[in-house]
This record gives structure tokens, C-alpha cells and sequence, in this order.
């Protein structure tokens, strides 16, 4: 009997997800079935739920997840029966233009295709009882007990990390960390800015740790963000809401400006303020993301001298080199995940986990799956 399992599923924006049974297609070749243990619950899912970002409906949402391989497609290569994997939601062809030119986040088939949230072949994996096809947001779907992806995207990790700190591990973490350590050219003694301590920016500061980065100003509206950021690494809070974060930086390195400024926000007045408190010839990075509809205004001058500005997603990483990397970072105590996680949820309670990201009350929530 084709397998069935419960999955959230999302029909229309701004109503809640229900719980259902959604039936499994047969495994293709490539395919790797994986039994979800943990998923977070991310922004960019929110987005979907909100209707700021438009997918196909129903859908099932999720793309931070760790599980265990429970069976794989006749040429699925790289994984195997029983791994611990962590999903990566960026399969790639491997052999387009820019695949070729080493940005797989650019993938014209992973872009082409994701649109249209289904598996990478252009096929959904899962259907709704006697109501069609379901579709898959960026590849995964991974809010529900099982996951069907290719055999790309199922990176295994050491089995001794827990599932939950691993699923951050998909999305979140690799963003922030990934940031720092694959793009920011960090230098030793450098001075970072990181604009926005959520998960993200949480894990940038963990990042510019590990690069050896002297001053870590983190920034937030929230005094408690800021002091989990003192906890993985920061050596400076600013408060947003209070002070002048651009100043603070040019206090803490001679009047220059910050040598790498990290903004990990979301909102229109910290991607200004990356662009104020850079120094000249510094490095800016942008990892969160607005309305793509919608302006950012500059103070042109803010711009000049030399400055780079990059829009990152992902944090540039290679999953299969960077997942099993982090997970070892976690085991011998180098990259903190266990203050990340707020709350442990049950699939059943999974409105009410995004009503609380919303309410800026959670880090991660994280779904667990017995
Ligand atoms: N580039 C990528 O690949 C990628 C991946 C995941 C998430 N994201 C984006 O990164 C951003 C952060 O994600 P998250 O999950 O950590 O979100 P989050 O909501 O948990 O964290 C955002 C933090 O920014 C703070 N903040 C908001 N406005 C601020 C301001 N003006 N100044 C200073 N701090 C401010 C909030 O208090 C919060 O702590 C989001 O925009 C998300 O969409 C990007
Ligand atoms: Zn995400
Ligand atoms: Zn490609």
C-alpha cells in the first residue's frame, strides 16, 4: 500500500494550516524518502502564510528539517538507508550557466523551478486524498511526517547531534554562519556589525566568532536578543530603539566604521543603517529581505568609498561540505544551537508556533516528530 502520513497543509494565505493525510508517490531513481524528526519553523514560511510570498496552493510548507533515511530511489547516490540527513533546499542541475560559474544558488533550473514548488523533476511527490496534487515550498515540504527529496538534498550528518539542533542547521544557522565564514572575509581582529539577532543573526555572530572577528556589535530592538548574542559571542550590545548603532561603531574602531556589517533584520531602516556604519572600503551583507515589491531609500553619500554591498542567500554554502561541518562545530562545543530553539511543538500546534514568530516571541520553534 503507497505510504500516507499527516502533514500540515496550507490552502489559502492568512488561514491556518490543517492537519491531513496526504498520500506518498513512488520513490523515483534519485529519490530519497526521509522520515522528518524535527523541523523549524522559519520566516520564509510565514512569508508564504501572510501571502507576502505567493506559491501555488495547497501546499505543504517547511525547509529546516533533520530526519532519518527510511528508503532510497535505485540510483540515489551519496546517502544511505539509516543516515541522519539535514534537507538543504537548493538542489541544483549542476550544469547550467551558473552552476558552471560556481553559484549553484543561482541554479536556472532551481530557479526556474521553484516557483512552481514541486519536487526538482518538475513533479509533486504527495497528493490529498481524492483532492490532487499537493505542492512543496522550495523543493521540501517538510512539516509533516515524511519527506520525499532528491538524493541531493539529503546531507548526511553525525548521528550523534540531536534532530532539533540539527534541522536548524537546514536554513537559519547555515544563513547566518555561512555569511560570515563563506563571504564576509573576516579578517582576524576585525570589527563585525550584526543588525538583527534572531536566528540568523544569531548565527552570524557565531560565525564572525569562529572567523576570529576582535569586536562583535550586535544590534536588536529587543534587550534579550541582545543578551543571547553576549552569550554566542558578541563582545557590544546596541539597542536599536535607543542608540545609534552607526555611532557605536565608529566609536569602537577610531571614527572609521565597522570592517564587515551584517544585516540580518529584515526591515528597511537596518538595511540604511549597514550602509552608514560600514568604513570605507568595508564589507556590507545583506541577509534579510522585505517586500520585494517595495523600495529602500539611501543616503546616496552612505554608498561611496569603496564600499561592497552583497545580497547573500544561504550563506553561500555546499551542503554537503558545510552541514556535516556545523554539526561537528555543535559537537565539540564551537556553535551553540541549544539556546536558538524557544519552544518544542507538536505538528498539531503549528498555528500557534507562527502566531508566536510573529509576535517576535520565539528564536525557533521546532516541530518534533516521534
Ligand atoms: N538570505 C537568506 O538565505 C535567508 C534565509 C533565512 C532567513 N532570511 C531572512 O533573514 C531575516 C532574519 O530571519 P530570522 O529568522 O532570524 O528572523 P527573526 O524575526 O527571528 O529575527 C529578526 C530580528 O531582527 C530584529 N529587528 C527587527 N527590526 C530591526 C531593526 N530595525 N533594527 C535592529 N533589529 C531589528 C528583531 O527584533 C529580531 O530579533 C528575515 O528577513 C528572513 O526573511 C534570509
Ligand atoms: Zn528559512
Ligand atoms: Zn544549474
Amino acid at each position: 500500500m503507497p505510504l500516507q502520513f499527516r502533514a500540515a497543509v496550507l490552502h489559502a494565505p492568512q488561514t491556518p494550516m490543517s492537519i491531513e493525510t496526504v498520500h506518498a508517490a513512488a520513490l523515483k531513481p534519485t529519490d530519497v524518502l526521509v522520515r522528518i524528526r524535527a523541523a523549524g519553523l522559519c520566516h520564509t514560511d510565514l512569508e508564504v502564510i501572510e501571502g507576502s510570498l505567493r506559491y501555488p496552493l495547497p501546499i505543504v510548507l517547511g525547509h529546516e528539517a533533520a530526519g532519518v533515511v527510511e528508503q532510497v530511489g535505485a540510483a540515489a547516490r551519496g546517502v544511505e538507508v539509516g543516515d541522519h540527513v539535514v534537507l538543504s533546499w537548493n538542489p541544483h542541475c549542476g550544469h547550467c550557466f551558473y552552476c558552471d560559474r560556481e553559484t549553484p544558488i543561482l541554479c536556472e533550473e532551481y530557479l526556474g523551478k521553484g516557483p512552481q514548488a514541486v519536487a526538482f523533476d518538475g513533479e509533486s511527490r504527495t497528493t490529498l486524498a481524492d483532492r490532487g496534487p499537493l505542492h512543496q515550498l522550495m523543493f521540501l515540504g517538510s512539516f509533516g511526517e515524511y519527506c520525499i527529496v532528491s538524493d541531493q538534498q539529503a546531507i548526511p550528518v553525525p548521528k550523534e547531534i540531536p534532530f532539533d539542533r540539527a534541522c536548524l542547521i537546514g536554513c537559519g544557522v547555515m544563513t547566518g554562519v555561512g555569511a560570515a565564514l563563506n563571504l564576509g572575509a573576516i579578517a582576524h581582529g576585525d570589527t563585525v556589525m550584526v543588525i538583527g539577532c534572531g536566528a540568523v543573526g544569531l548565527a552570524a555572530v557565531q560565525g564572525a566568532r569562529l572567523a576570529g572577528a576582535g569586536k562583535i556589535i550586535a544590534v536588536d530592538l529587543d534587550p534579550a536578543k541582545l543578551t543571547l548574542a553576549a552569550r554566542m559571542g558578541a563582545t557590544h550590545g546596541v539597542d536599536a530603539a535607543r542608540e545609534d548603532a552607526a555611532a557605536v561603531g565608529k566609536q569602537e574602531t577610531s571614527g572609521r566604521g565597522v570592517d564587515v556589517v551584517i544585516e540580518s533584520a529584515g526591515a528597511a531602516s537596518a538595511f540604511r543603517v549597514t550602509a552608514e556604519a560600514v568604513r570605507p572600503g568595508g564589507q556590507i551583507i545583506w541577509l534579510g529581505k522585505i517586500d520585494v515589491n517595495k523600495d529602500v531609500s539611501f543616503r546616496w553619500g552612505s554608498l561611496m568609498q569603496e564600499k561592497r554591498i552583497r545580497r547573500v542567500s544561504y550563506g553561500n554554502t555546499r551542503p554537503r561540505r558545510d552541514f556535516p561541518l556545523l554539526a561537528r562545530a555543535y559537537l565539540d562545543g564551537s556553535l551553540l544551537l541549544d539556546d536558538l530553539i524557544s519552544r518544542r511543538i507538536r505538528l498539531e500546534e503549528i498555528n500557534d508556533g507562527f502566531a508566536a514568530l510573529k509576535r517576535g516571541e520565539t528564536i525557533r520553534s521546532v516541530v518534533m516528530f516521534d
